[in-house]
């Protein structure tokens, strides 16, 4: 391996019907409830070595287009999805190496729930948990938990930072050697070395101590994606690993040296939180046939501009179906994905609506990768060592077996080969893998 290996990981958007519509997707309309097809593609992933599989979600049916569920619900737009903590179960149990990080919402679950379902992920996959936290984006979410819409962008962080201070007292309120079990004198559980929290915040209260025991990782990894400057900030103060969506090396190198530099000032070492960059590879045998897959790519999204706006509007509660799709974006705000928002208008500049959205076809990536394996491999390769670390994420448009296989045993050989990431896991708890380089 080389001096400088990288992660990789899996950023999996909902277990259900994904890519509707794509080639080679087929089994999935039948079998998804089983979720057969996503146990597969965490097998792929542990046999490509990655460190783990992100599940996102988010909770409500989508109706930002024309005030209405149509669209969503004809194309199977992040609809139908399961709850990612069951299906994140699931995976635990198909692998043995891959960590295991479902999306969990702060207005959604209360924090002694995530405590435990997350504590008790980390004890049935033997140390692999993680959380993805994250503070929800719409109000048609918010909606379904009572709510008339979710509070005000920065004030979800400010929530958030009570609500991960409880989740990290109830880890704690076990002492690791807690239980006991002496035969002799008949006790388990030494009364000792549980405690309660007591925690009463501005948002939150929380008594505790957590039913569900220690966690093997005294502390389930914790994920996050906020890119906003509050949002980093967060991420700097809490997170082992971020999913970062920014475009150019040029921006990742920026936001993994200001995500690093808050660290530092805050306390923290810097290279304990693992960056990794979203990446859809377009994959072929030869660097032609991918360059051809790509064209092709982009000119169905040329014909389904409704769609593709459609999705960003899930993201962003922006109805895009308002918009002249022949004018130039313009100015936008939102409540709800501020990072994202920003990265499509920054490559908008001054392009119509349409024109933004067809070559917005690689959505989230943060380099375009098309090639056969080795010719990706190589250009992983070159990005990384410029951005300095830490690794990629997966986010494929078109979930499938087959990309499952060009990713685990076409790109994950290759990369090998190069001495770019590793070929065999040194440990077995997901903490320990990210932190192994
Ligand atoms: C790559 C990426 C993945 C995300 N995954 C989820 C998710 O699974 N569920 C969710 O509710 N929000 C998700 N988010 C939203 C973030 O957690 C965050 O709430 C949102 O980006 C707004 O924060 P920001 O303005 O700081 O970026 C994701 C964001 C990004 C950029």
């Amino acid at each position: 391996m080389s001096a400088a290996p990288f992660h990789l990981a899996w950023f999996l958007q909902g277990s259900s019907i994904q890519a509707w519509g794509e080639p080679w997707t087929d089994s999935i309309t039948t079998d998804w409830m089983s979720c057969d097809m996503f146990l597969d593609l965490a097998r792929g992933c542990e046999r490509a070595c990655m460190d783990y599989m992100l599940l996102e979600d988010s909770i409500y049916v989508g109706e930002t287009w024309r005030n209405s569920r149509d669209i969503y619900l004809k194309n199977g737009m992040s609809i139908p999805r399961q709850e990612p903590t069951v299906v994140a179960t699931l995976m635990a149990a198909a692998t043995k190496r891959l960590g295991v990080v479902p999306t969990l919402s702060t207005f959604a679950y209360a924090p002694y729930l995530t405590a435990r379902i997350v504590g008790s992920l980390d004890q049935v996959s033997g140390g692999r948990a993680g959380w993805n936290m994250v503070t929800g984006s719409s109000d048609l979410s918010a909606k379904n938990f009572g709510m008339a819409c979710l509070p005000p962008h920065d004030r979800r962080y400010d929530m958030a930072d009570e609500y991960i201070a409880i989740c990290k007292r109830l880890w704690g309120s076990w002492q690791p050697d807690a239980i006991v079990a002496d035969g002799k004198s008949g006790v388990l559980i030494d009364p000792a070395r549980v405690h309660t929290i007591d925690y009463e915040g501005q948002y939150y209260k929380c008594r505790g101590p957590l039913n569900s025991g220690p966690c093997p990782q005294g502390q389930p990894v914790i994920a996050q994606a906020g890119g906003s400057a509050r949002g980093r900030r967060f991420a700097a103060e809490h997170a082992d690993t971020i999913v970062a969506h920014v475009k150019g090396i040029a921006q990742m190198k920026a936001y993994r040296d200001d995500v690093r530099t808050t660290m530092a000032s805050l306390g923290r070492d810097p290279d304990t939180c693992k960056i990794l960059f979203l990446i859809s590879p377009i994959l072929a045998e030869t660097t032609e046939e991918a360059q051809a897959k790509a064209a092709q790519r982009e000119a169905i999204s040329a014909q389904n501009v409704d769609k593709r706006l459609a999705q960003l509007g899930w993201i962003t509660n922006i109805d895009f179906s308002e918009f002249d799709l022949d004018a130039p974006v313009g100015e936008l705000t939102t409540n709800g994905h501020q990072q994202s928002l920003a990265q499509f208008l920054r490559k908008a500049g001054k392009r119509t609506l349409r024109e933004a959205i067809v070559s917005y076809t690689s959505g989230g990536a943060s380099v375009d990768l098309v090639g056969s394996p080795d010719a990706v491999a190589a250009q992983m390769g070159e990005a990384m060592e410029e951005v300095g670390g830490d690794g990629f994420l997966f986010s494929m448009p078109n979930v499938s077996r087959r990309t499952t296989a060009e990713i685990a045993d076409g790109l994950a050989p290759a990369l090998q080969r190069r001495g770019l990431t590793r070929r065999a896991y040194s440990h077995v708890r997901l903490r320990d893998n990210l932190l192994e380089f």
